[in-house]
């Protein structure tokens, strides 16, 4: 058993310490709008910082104002409101499940975990953040962060994993404190921007927050310091993704969607690799640059991408602008990373 967690202290906290001002936290709107709005915040905000949403969020809006707005939207003319965001899998989900809202919901986000999830991009974090946020209900959304500051809290070190018991046991502590659901996850995430969870040499002792925290009492002595490997590459077997272009004006394809040629084998020589696989199947001669890893998850073996340019012409590939492309290979990263709606 877990002794009981401070929500209430934490609750007062956040009252004087809350980032109030951030444009989503604004509740003063019909059932409607509110989801719209949280929904949108919250799935902008599932990959990217905080500060470089705010002018997102605050763009589309006004670009599209409803859900009916966006739903109406074709992806190319979306596409500059969510350009330098870089995750454009989440951009096409987006407008999916704004569809999805129009044809199975009348247009208002619903309220249940189940009905949530039927919506593309909606993972169990978010769908928790919409019934927090929009419908102020009774929950907890667990993201890594909200891990991260329980596991601490509890364990004194945020790599140790709570159990699926502890965190019932978590979120059936603040549903007997009546706290709102709002206030809860806005105060648990303002709480863990403050006690830095990623760097242990930001955290200001002195001002600690929750100090019953066994994290505080051990002064992050059971955290183990994970050293940052600074990358020579490659330093993992991995995959390989090609993309082959003519001097990155067009970019090649061997269906009518863009793919990017996947090459199903594990090398450390990719470039190799890449050089002899188009040779041998298509009598290709390519030129191809270095890699770029990317790699999201260390259980899952890595996969590289490798810009490719034909040097020798006689091909009979179908041909793609940059922009399909880059969204391709951006959503496929976005994919292969929660394993769901793979493209390949
Ligand atoms: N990160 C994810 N959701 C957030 C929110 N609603 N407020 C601040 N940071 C967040």
């Amino acid at each position: 058993m877990l002794k009981p967690f401070p929500f209430s202290e934490l609750h007062n906290w956040y009252k004087t310490h809350g980032r109030n001002t951030l444009p989503w936290r604004d509740y003063d709107f019909d059932e409607k709008t509110l989801g719209y709005r949280v929904w949108l915040a919250e799935t902008m905000l599932q990959q990217t910082q905080v500060e470089r949403v705010k002018d997102y969020f605050k763009n589309i809006l006004e670009a599209f104002p409803t859900v009916e707005d966006l739903a109406a939207c074709s992806y190319e003319d979306f596409f500059p409101y969510y350009k330098w965001l870089w995750y454009y899998s989440r951009a096409r989900n987006m407008l999916r499940a704004a569809q999805i809202v129009a044809s199975d919901f009348d247009w208002v986000f619903p309220q249940s975990t189940q009905e949530l999830r039927t919506l593309a991009g909606v993972w169990p974090y978010t769908a928790e953040a919409i019934k927090a946020f929009a419908h102020n209900q009774s929950t907890l959304s667990f993201d890594t962060n909200l891990e991260k500051i329980f596991s601490r809290y509890y364990h004194g070190n945020k790599f140790q994993k709570l159990t699926a018991d502890e965190k019932m046991q978590i979120l059936t502590d603040f549903q007997k404190s009546w706290i709102s659901g709002r206030d809860i996850n806005n105060a648990l995430m303002d709480y863990g921007a403050t006690v830095s969870l990623n760097n242990i040499s930001w955290i200001n002792w002195d001002n600690y927050p929750l100090p019953s925290s066994k994290f505080y009492q051990t002064q992050g002595q059971l955290e183990p310091i994970k050293e940052k490997k600074k990358s020579t590459f490659p330093n993992k077997q991995a995959h390989v993704i090609a993309v082959l272009h003519e001097n990155h004006k067009v970019y090649f394809s061997e269906n009518t969607e863009f793919r990017p040629f996947y090459i199903w084998k594990n090398t450390w020589n990719p470039r190799s690799l890449v050089q002899s696989y188009f040779l041998e199947k298509y009598g290709l001669e390519l030129s191809v640059r270095p890699p770029e890893v990317k790699s999201y998850n260390s259980k899952e073996v890595p996969y590289m991408v490798c810009y490719c340019q034909i040097q020798s012409w006689s091909h009979s590939f179908k041909q793609f602008e940059w922009l399909k492309v880059r969204g391709f290979e951006e959503g496929y990263v976005e994919e292969m990373e929660f394993g769901e709606n793979s493209l390949f």
